[in-house]
């Protein structure tokens, strides 16, 4: 499978070459293609903050090349150059708060950092670490990929009916996706009949984003307002539910986009499966409980507004953009380390224990 799903690798949101990052605009998605180069750290963190790159991986390895690009510039300045570096770490980590891939990547960065020797060639050291980053989540993209497929079939072996919930694709990370990563290698495997794919509001990465990589693939799909899912959940069939992670805490809670927690509740009430699929980086056993986890809050506009125009009444809104389900919510959490079901806080540690599979 690993050969095929390969071969279906089709987008790609994140580049890096000639010294500069490159990242797809993803506020221009679906209606254009539109690439932009940065060249400092306080850049890249301005394009996380305004999601010009988003999802939680994507967001980590972004934020490593952005220390890389810190590198650079800062060598150039002179001796006091790491010092001076803990300015571009200090603007990447502020960028968003939420996804802990983000520091996660951060902190890979500042290990290899204080592994520099005076010898070293820091610059093409740091560079490496960063594409280091990059591949491994690439690959745990494929390991998660097939992990997830075998689950489906082991419960459910005929055609699936899944829905899913953000984005969580080719867009969202360093390959071909978590929980769309499971969910096109089910398709590539003839397990799937249709996805439903949640709009997502108030930012749309369901009907912007999942919509179109789904598309260009030929995957069967329809978009649906979030409010319907529990509708569909009772009337269409819907055997398995299927979304990404932004922060998993040591006892198995989910932090992920907001209207995750909803699903999972509906889920647990109508008999459908409720998967979390997320790399490793996106465990963060330093946090006891979902309850630790910082909730970020964007501007009201992104729900008073529509595509610049106002459409709510006169009022204040509040803007949430991620929540927490509970690990008793949670059938399976499927890493590239191997897969937890029914999560809870031994299991969790247990998992963190183990190698990465591939
Ligand atoms: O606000 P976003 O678009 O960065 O939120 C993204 C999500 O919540 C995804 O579901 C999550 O990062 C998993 S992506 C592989």
């Amino acid at each position: 499978m690993r050969e095929q799903l390969l071969a279906a690798e089709k987008v790609k949101a994140i580049d890096w070459r000639d010294g500069a990052l490159y990242l797809l605009d993803q506020r221009a998605l679906p209606f254009e293609e539109t690439w932009v180069r940065y060249d400092s750290a306080a850049a890249v963190a301005q394009a996380i903050k305004d999601m010009v790159v988003r999802g939680a991986p994507a967001i980590g390895i972004a934020a490593a090349y952005g220390l890389a690009l810190g590198v650079r510039a800062r060598l150039a300045e002179g001796d006091d150059w790491q010092m001076a570096l803990e300015e571009d770490f200090e603007v990447l980590n502020n960028s968003r708060p939420t996804a802990v891939n983000l520091f996660w990547a951060l902190n890979r960065m500042r290990e290899r950092l204080y592994r520099l020797k005076d010898s070293d060639d820091a610059l093409a050291i740091m560079n490496a670490e960063a594409e280091a980053i990059h591949e491994s989540d690439r690959e745990a993209n494929l390991t998660m990929a097939q992990l997830g497929v075998d689950l489906i079939r082991r419960h459910q072996g005929n055609l699936q009916t899944l829905l899913t919930h953000c984005n969580t694709g080719a867009l969202a990370t360093g390959g071909f996706g978590t929980a769309l990563g499971v969910i096109r290698a089910a398709y590539l495997d003839g397990l799937v009949e249709r996805v439903y794919a949640d709009e997502t509001r108030p930012w749309l990465q369901g009907s912007r984003l999942t919509a179109w990589e789904l598309l260009n693939e030929g995957i069967p799909v329809s978009l649906n307002a979030d409010s319907a899912a529990a509708h569909l959940m009772k009337t269409k069939g819907i055997t398995w539910v299927i979304v990404g992670a932004d922060r998993i805490t040591a006892n198995g809670d989910v932090a992920n986009k907001i209207g995750t927690y909803q699903l999972a509740v509906n889920a647990m009430h109508h008999g459908v499966r409720f998967m979390v699929v997320a790399p490793s980086s996106t465990i963060d056993m330093n946090l006891e409980s979902g309850d630790d986890i910082p909730i970020e809050e964007r501007a009201g506009s992104e729900l008073l507004e529509l595509a610049g125009k106002r459409v709510a009444a006169d009022v204040d809104a509040v803007n949430p953009v991620f929540d927490v389900t509970p690990a008793d919510l949670i059938d399976f959490i499927v890493t590239e380390k191997g897969v937890v079901e029914r999560p809870d806080k031994a299991k969790m540690a247990l998992l963190m224990c183990r190698k990465r599979l591939h």
